[in-house]
């Protein structure tokens, strides 16, 4: 459910007209629901009331500083994977405590960057991480508090792109030999052992594989309580899909329903890394039809958004809805709706049914509030688009549009030249 609808045949996000937005701002350019994104972290947040947990919104999805205060404001706490974006939720008033660190490379001076910070938690990938961990924390006299993440073995049925809970992927500590490494760890003296994680893959559609990992960590869970190793939280990442198309996934609260029942007997603190389920229906690209192209074969809609500014269908196939701002009866076509870029794959939609438009319109292209502009680029020396955040009757350019010398600012040109 989102924000963005029809009012007298014209797209509005909350009570602003995108028509508004586009002739103020520019386009193409993002547009978020302050509305959505409140109301899909409160449901996921709430939907957990009756056990103890913390839910870290998964700041690759959107890492915005705007949309992290929001979250973060509704008492979120965040799951990061680098430095950047360690800086940008310290910068956003994310509380160290809430932050877990995850991710397969995390460099020393990370680590260390996070250890100074005081975060809640790193989620470690391998034995040489938890080795420099070990060393960082040593060597600052700090107890380094961590969970192992563990690889669970479960299919999680999505995008193999976007699966990581299978034996094959990079992630995680193989679930038959964690416990071994757990041991280890408890031996560690600048390591506090306090929680065990997993993240199976993206857009989950059904519930089954999340259950299925949760009952294989529950019982290493058990195993290690047996060794008195006692761990404090259990963090089930993300995954959550959301429709884009023609997908059913579960409910925040469905889900939630699950796993509180398959955790019912943990002593701990659940945690949670949700990503596109809070922020991929409150943001949608707005672009303008430049031109309208035929040929022998096809329809083209070129459009002034392309695949630098959002990646997701080149990248993955995926489907994004594409939606006309002027709403008004007229026959559909179906076209390939294309950007500027110098390449076969930079398109929006491929063989799509769509009303017939006209060079100058708008197209609101759905769901892209998530790994959309995180994943954007200046391929084609692009200026990155802006971000523009709406709250009821107003709204907030919250990035700008980065100008040609923004492109150029980084670069220099050597002596000899
Ligand atoms: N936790 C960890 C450790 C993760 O790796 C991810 C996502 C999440 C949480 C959040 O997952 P979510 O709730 O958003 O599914 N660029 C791809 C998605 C990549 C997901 C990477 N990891 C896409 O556009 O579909």
């Amino acid at each position: 459910m989102h924000n963005f609808s029809y009012k007298d045949g014209e797209l509005y996000a909350e009570d602003v007209p995108l028509q508004q937005i586009a002739a103020e701002v520019g386009t193409p350019c993002y547009v978020y629901s302050q509305a959505t994104l409140t109301r899909h972290f409160k449901v996921f947040d709430e939907a957990f009331a009756e056990v103890p947990h913390l839910i870290c919104y998964s700041v690759k999805a959107n890492s915005n500083i705007a949309v992290i205060r929001l979250l973060a404001g509704l008492g979120g706490g965040v799951d990061i994977v680098s430095g950047g974006e360690l800086f940008r939720a310290l910068k956003a008033g994310v509380s160290p405590q809430k932050i877990v660190f995850s991710g397969v490379g995390k460099t020393e001076s990370e680590i260390k960057m996070a250890l100074e910070a005081g975060i809640l938690m790193f989620n470690v990938e391998s034995e040489a991480e938890l080795e420099a961990i070990h060393q960082v924390a040593a060597e600052m006299k700090k107890k380094a508090p961590i969970a192992l993440r563990v690889n669970p073995d479960v299919d999680p049925k999505t995008h193999p792109y976007i699966s990581t809970g299978l034996k094959k992927n990079k992630f995680g500590i193989d679930i038959t030999v964690a416990k071994e490494l757990y041991l280890k760890a408890a031996q560690m003296p600048y390591l506090e052992v306090i929680g065990i994680d997993c993240h199976i893959g993206s857009q989950l559609t059904t519930l089954s594989p999340f259950v299925d990992a949760l009952n294989r960590i529950k019982k290493l869970y058990k195993e290690l309580s047996h060794e008195g190793i006692n761990l404090r939280y259990l963090d089930m990442g993300g995954g959550l899909g959301i429709p884009y198309h023609e997908e059913e996934p579960p409910h925040p609260i469905e889900y939630a329903k699950v796993i509180i029942e398959a955790a019912k007997d943990l002593q701990c603190t659940l945690i949670f890394e949700p990503g596109r389920v809070i922020v991929g229906n409150a943001g949608i690209l707005l672009t303008k039809v430049l031109y309208l192209k035929q040929n022998r074969e096809k329809n083209f809609i070129i459009v002034d958004a392309a695949m630098n500014d959002l990646a997701r269908p080149s990248l993955y196939g995926a489907y994004h809805d594409i939606w006309p701002i002027r709403q008004k009866e007229r026959p559909y076509i179906v076209a390939d709706v294309v950007g500027p870029i110098c390449e076969s794959g930079d398109f929006l939609a491929k063989d799509r049914k769509i009303p017939e438009v006209k060079s100058g319109e708008l197209l609101a292209v759905m769901s892209a509030g998530a790994y959309g502009f995180v994943m954007s680029s200046n391929y084609n020396s692009r200026p990155r688009v802006p971000e523009i955040l709406v709250n009821k009757n107003c709204y907030w350019v919250i990035r700008q549009r980065e100008t040609y010398e923004d492109l150029v600012r980084l670069e220099a040109i050597p002596d000899w030249l």
